[in-house]
């Protein structure tokens, strides 16, 4: 059993905090947000996260985890201190590194010899250098405490379980010993575990993010191929997927990746090829991709409006940024319901976890209502923008009775267009027959 600090206790830090005290260690998570804190030390648990209110619960009832304000306090007589503060992408696409900084400017003058300082955060190439000169600065001698970098790789909406059933774990650090006792930490997992330099750790992270976003920006310009030529991406999809060497996993087209961490690791790591002076041109092609089919959903709609949206009422199903969460932090969806509203749309959205107060202050002229069929009524096309399962099994006879046109455009192919067309409803998906 080791004693752990957890510091952030956001999406990565509270899955953390619970897993790691689930696995049997005695953790302490910090946070800034008071109220934050407060409602985590009651187990109420503000992001919508499988299985992760039970775990907190599990933990605080059996004393081994409990939240703090205040990064210092969490770290003190800790074994480990885990950085999973946010790391926002900054004005040049680059990683911002400034709670990286405060937090490891408050842990300093509480670390005991022989910590090891654990990198969780996604950080660019080269941030254990830096923790580690930046420990140094605010006065910790070399060799006092250890920086080791251990990405994470988790999914939201599937936090607990990816954290407990890892695909890999990777660690990155400077010595034999540190290796050692941090897998140590990860034993009751039995995963592969893989262990290499800081640097190294560093690249798997932004490469694994970069290959996911290509291989999303990829099946969609496939899909757009598709409308070209009057394929049907669904089944170009299962026939690539099937292969082993290719598989399914991010393989479904859509209005473009979005959510806290594709979007901002990819220019992060454009960031850092610019700097090393490498030109990482198929990745710039990703990101561009990326940005053209938000654009093209909001320009189908336009077309299927008829040429112009303004005046339109459009009803929107989705406005997180996918399905399982209710984050809408670069949400592709809310991104279009807000771009529709700019050309005149009158939107009426249904989202089943998204938070109103969240979607209020990103996008505050979609009226959000409770109720699906809510969305659609007197509306002239309906948008399907996150592919929320429980979208395929409404009564799309209803859903025909209550518009007031008979389009839908589903950037989530999640629909049976057989089954639209049957009610009446024109169907319109992406890269689909
Ligand atoms: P988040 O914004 O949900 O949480 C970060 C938390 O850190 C916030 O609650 C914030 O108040 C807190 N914080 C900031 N400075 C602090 C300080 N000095 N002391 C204590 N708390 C502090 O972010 P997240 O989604 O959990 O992501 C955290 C990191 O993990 C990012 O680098 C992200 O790229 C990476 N990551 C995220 C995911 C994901 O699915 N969300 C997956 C893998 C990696
Ligand atoms: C992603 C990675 O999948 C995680 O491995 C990584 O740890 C995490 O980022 C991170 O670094 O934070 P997440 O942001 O939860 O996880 O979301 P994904 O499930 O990867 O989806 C990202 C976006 O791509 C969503 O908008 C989703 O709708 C879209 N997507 C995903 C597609 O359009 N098609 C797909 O086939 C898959």
């Amino acid at each position: 059993m080791a004693r752990v600090a957890v510091v952030g206790a956001g999406y990565v830090g509270a899955t953390t905090a619970a897993c790691l005290a689930h696995l049997g260690h005695e953790v302490v998570c910090a946070d800034l947000d008071e109220d934050l804190v407060a409602a985590l030390n009651r187990a109420e648990v503000p992001i919508l996260e499988a299985q992760l209110p039970e775990l907190i619960r599990e933990g605080i009832a059996a004393g081994r985890l409990s939240f703090v304000v205040g990064a210092a306090k969490a770290a003190e007589g800790a074994d480990f201190v885990f950085l999973c503060v946010n790391t926002p992408q900054g004005p040049g696409g680059e990683a911002d590194l400034r709670y990286v900084e405060a937090a490891v400017s408050e842990i300093a003058p509480v670390l005991a010899p022989g910590t090891i300082v654990v990198n969780k955060s996604t950080m660019p190439v080269g941030s254990a250098a830096t923790v580690r000169a930046l420990l140094r600065e605010a006065g910790v001698a070399d060799g006092h405490v250890e920086v080791a970098t251990n990405p994470e790789f988790l999914q939201e909406g599937t936090a607990v379980r990816e954290f407990l059933n890892p695909s890999r774990i990777v660690i990155g650090v400077e010595t034999e010993e540190a290796a050692v006792r941090l897998s140590l930490l990860y034993r009751k997992l039995q995963a592969r575990i893989i262990v290499t330099d800081p640097v190294s750790a560093e690249m798997v992270k932004y490469a694994s993010n970069a290959y996911l976003a290509t291989r999303i920006s990829f099946i969609n310009s496939v899909a757009n191929l598709c409308e070209a030529v009057g394929a049907d991406v669904s089944d170009v999809a299962l026939g690539m997927g099937y292969d082993p060497r290719i598989g399914f996993a991010a393989l479904k087209p859509g209005p473009g990746y979005g959510g806290s961490c594709l979007p901002k690791d990819t220019a992060a790591l454009l960031a850092t090829a610019a700097s090393a002076g490498y030109p990482f041109d198929h990745l710039r092609t990703t990101v561009e991709v990326n940005a053209a089919q938000r654009e093209r959903v909001v320009e189908k709609l336009r077309a299927v409006a008829g040429g112009t949206l303004d005046g339109c009422p459009v009803g929107v199903w989705g406005l997180a940024f996918k399905a399982g969460t209710d984050d809408v932090r670069d949400s592709p969806a809310l991104e279009i319901a807000a771009r529709l509203v700019e050309e005149g749309a009158l939107i009426t959205a249904y989202d089943p976890a998204a938070s109103p107060a969240a979607v209020a202050s990103a996008a505050p002229a979609v009226k959000v209502v409770d109720d699906p069929y809510d969305a659609c009524e007197g509306a002239w096309l309906l948008a399907v923008l996150t592919e929320w399962d429980e979208f395929r099994w409404l009564d799309f006879g209803r859903v025909a009775g209550l518009m007031a046109g008979s389009a839908v455009v589903d950037a989530r192919n999640i629909l049976d267009p057989d089954a639209l067309r049957a009610r009446g409803i024109s169907y319109e998906g992406i890269g689909r027959r």
